[in-house]
């Protein structure tokens, strides 16, 4: 076994996209599932960088910490650090849309038409899926309905090793019950665990993958 730590590069928490310097959309994602599996890889490298949208949460020791607000700046964040990675897991809740155009300054009530238009932001993880050379990349899939059905989709589509699909439910809870959806057609269902203990699972499939 080779001495050198697996690099891992791991995304949390939610994005935000702005209306106008005050206001913006976003979801409900606390963080919580992206910093266990930041801290479970600090249990095996020494090498992990952690890319995380706005959250209450304190970065674990250790960790590289990149802190980014919309979805543009975590793009750059992920994707300039990509090429130097050997696990890549997306467990950030990226905001989809955003506003077609921000005003600079506060919306006042009498002058809003009452529509908002947006517009798409990148997908992330799809273009890490066009970029893959030999890391292994791990996305997320929070679905409502007909998880498993969405996240094979997903996995598909995004270029994905494996998917980590878990209920909406999950959202600012302290345990999760997910299903991981493998490439060649597998599917492990983890019981509800505390998140770190999903976490451990996440780290143990992906470096299995890797090197
Ligand atoms: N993701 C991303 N960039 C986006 C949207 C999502 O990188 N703009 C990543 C998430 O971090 C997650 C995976 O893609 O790992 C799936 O996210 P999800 O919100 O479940 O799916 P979407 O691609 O947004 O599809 P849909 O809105 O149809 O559910």
């Amino acid at each position: 076994m080779s001495s050198t730590p697996l690099r891992f590069l791991i995304t949390a928490g939610p994005t935000r996209e702005f209306l106008d310097p005050i206001r913006y959309i976003s979801n409900r994602s606390s963080g919580k599932m992206g910093y266990a599996i930041a801290e479970a890889a600090l249990a095996v490298s020494s090498n992990v960088t952690l890319v995380s949208g706005p959250t209450s949460l304190t970065a674990p020791p250790g960790v590289e910490f990149v802190s980014v607000t919309t979805t543009q700046e975590m793009a750059e964040a992920v994707w300039s650090r990509f090429g130097s990675a050997d696990i890549c897991v997306m467990a950030a809740a990226v905001c989809d849309f955003r506003p077609k155009t921000a005003a600079g300054s506060k919306i006042k009530k009498g002058s809003f038409s009452g529509v908002l238009e947006l517009e798409p932001t990148p997908d992330i993880l799809a273009e890490l899926g066009r970029r893959k050379k030999s890391q292994v990349l791990v996305g997320f899939a929070a679905e409502t309905d007909d998880l498993e059905k969405h996240a094979r989709e997903k996995l598909i589509r995004k270029g994905l090793d494996f998917i980590v699909a878990n209920d909406a439910s999950a959202f600012d809870a302290e345990t999760n019950r997910v299903a991981i959806l493998t490439a060649d057609g597998k599917v492990e269902r983890l019981r509800e665990l505390p998140k770190i203990e999903v976490a451990k699972v996440i780290i143990e499939r992906a470096m299995d993958l890797a090197r």
